[in-house]
């Protein structure tokens, strides 16, 4: 970005207020929309007016708070309180409940919350030299960043092609005597369903380990899915064995970006999440998250959010998603050679192509050219390359425009397709080690995908068809690669 008064973020001269709320603006029109129902991944739309004008008069209100030190702050530390209750209560916690004693964190995101859910379970056996995590490979990644960051080894659990679900005896047979964490969905997001909570919970605790339930994408729709007459099965603090869940209010809940909440069934369970050190000379820090730091803008969003929806705003907006879903689930079943991954269960659809002749990448492009922003799955370990809708409420007014616009864009795939790339391409890409790349021949692969020069291409299956047929060390790289083309300093 330039302008006259010195390139870059930094100018020479300060740039007028209004200027600069322009040039946000500019930049802001090359995103994907974030309102309007058309964006099934990344942001979670309510479709409620007014909504977005109060959270950020409540961000506003609370932005310079840091919610370092809760004795400076109480103001933080009261809300705080409030969302771990809200969630507590939600998922089966608190007063007169069979976790009366819950306690929780407010985190800043759902991989936040996993990563010291992790934490928190291997600091809980510091006797163990080597720990280990069991994960189902439906696990969310953030589990896997988490173990690398952390030195934890990740034991993968397999899941079944068809349920997509791990068998709990598959689970069973992961742990080991070092395993300190046990982990269970509901739903995973890719596919949205939910794993066998209590039969999970129920090997863990009998091997005296950890269970805890990633319920970052559902914990705050299910509960209400349920009140809703949905068959939900049990996956929160009633069900015996879960020692800790997360639910994302950047998610389901609706909140502005920046909040999710980490429960866990005691003080005595969560107390080794906490970071305190007295060591040096500053002031006395003690962390219970991973930032120290923090704004209050996102909990006072947050809270205003919840108060102002209630309980029975989440209820009307939960029954909104559910037809959503019903309806964008029948717009898949009428296309032919599209197929449902799973019968949706929560609020997600997810679908896979069964002919050869409609690639799923050129799908998601056509969809893409006609407005409708969906998420394109690689095929990965048995299971088919996939599309992912994440549904919010804001998509409901709209559904009965996706069905045409899904058949028109499915056609046109099957017109244009399949993608095909140079058979030496393809053959490098199946055959090189990520220790064989180099920098010439990733310029070499990033021109030739227009990738790293200016905005991403409008058009990515041949990115994905590439990624595809890569082995997955090999995948990683190349993303890491790519994504550094990308984060190049502005001057
Ligand atoms: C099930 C689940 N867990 C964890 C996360 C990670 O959350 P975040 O992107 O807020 O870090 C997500 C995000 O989609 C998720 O769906």
């Amino acid at each position: 970005m330039t302008d006259t008064a010195g390139a870059g973020a930094l100018p020479v001269e300060g740039v007028p207020a209004a200027r600069v709320l322009d040039e946000i603006r500019a930049l802001r029109a090359a995103d994907r929309p974030t309102h309007g129902g058309r964006l099934f991944a990344y942001v979670y739309d309510p479709g409620v007016a007014g909504l977005d004008e109060l959270a950020q008069a409540a961000h506003a209100e609370s932005a310079h708070v840091n919610g370092l030190d809760p004795t400076a702050f109480p103001s933080l530390l009261a809300m705080e309180n409030a969302l771990v209750g809200a969630a507590a209560r939600l998922l089966g916690g608190g007063p007169g409940t069979a976790a009366p004693d819950v306690v929780g964190s407010v985190t800043g995101g759902g991989t936040e919350s996993l990563i010291l859910a992790v934490k928190a379970a291997r600091d809980a056996r510091p006797d163990l030299a080597e720990p280990r995590i069991v994960v189902p490979v439906s696990g969310h990644a953030a589990f896997a960043k988490a173990a690398h960051y952390l030195r934890v080894a990740l034991d993968p659990v397999p899941v079944d092609p068809v349920t997509l679900r791990p068998a709990v005896a598959d689970v069973a047979a992961a742990i080991r005597p070092e395993t300190v964490l046990v982990v269970a969905s509901a739903p995973s997001y890719a596919h949205g369903v939910v794993d066998p909570v209590a039969e999970i919970a129920a090997v863990a605790a009998e091997a005296g380990v950890r269970c805890h339930v990633d319920a970052c994408f559902g914990g705050w729709t299910l509960p209400w899915l349920r009140r809703l007459g949905a068959p939900v099965p049990p996956f929160d603090f009633a069900v015996p064995g879960v020692t800790s869940i997360s639910v994302d209010l950047h998610k389901y809940a609706y909140a502005l970006k920046g909040v999710s909440v980490l429960l866990h069934r005691d003080p005595g369970l969560r107390a080794p999440q906490f970071f305190a050190y007295a060591d040096w000379p500053g002031y006395t820090m003690v962390n219970p998250v991973i930032a120290s730091t923090r704004s209050g803008g996102p909990i006072a969003a947050a809270y205003a959010t919840l108060r102002h929806l209630g309980e029975d705003g989440y209820l009307r907006l939960a029954a909104r998603t559910r037809d959503a879903v019903a309806g964008l689930a029948d717009a898949v079943r009428a296309v032919d050679g599209l197929r449902l991954m799973a019968e949706p269960e929560s609020t997600v659809v997810c679908f896979t192509a069964d002919d050869p002749g409609l690639d799923l990448f050129l799908l998601v492009d056509e969809l893409t050219a006609r407005g409708w922003h969906t998420q394109p799955q690689l095929a990965y370990a048995g299971l088919p390359a996939s599309v992912h809708l994440t549904v919010t409420a804001a998509v409901a007014p709209r559904v009965a425009e996706f069905g045409p616009a899904l058949a028109d864009a499915a056609a046109a795939a099957r017109s244009a397709g399949p993608v095909v790339l140079p058979p030496e391409l393809l053959a490098l890409a199946g055959s090189l080690t990520p220790e064989a790349l180099t920098p010439d021949l990733i310029a070499g692969l990033a021109a030739g995908l227009r990738l790293g020069t200016g905005p991403a291409p409008d058009r990515m299956a041949a990115v994905n068809t590439l990624l595809q047929a890569a082995p997955v060390r090999l995948r990683e790289r190349l993303l890491v690669e790519f994504v550094g083309l990308l984060q190049r300093p502005a001057w």
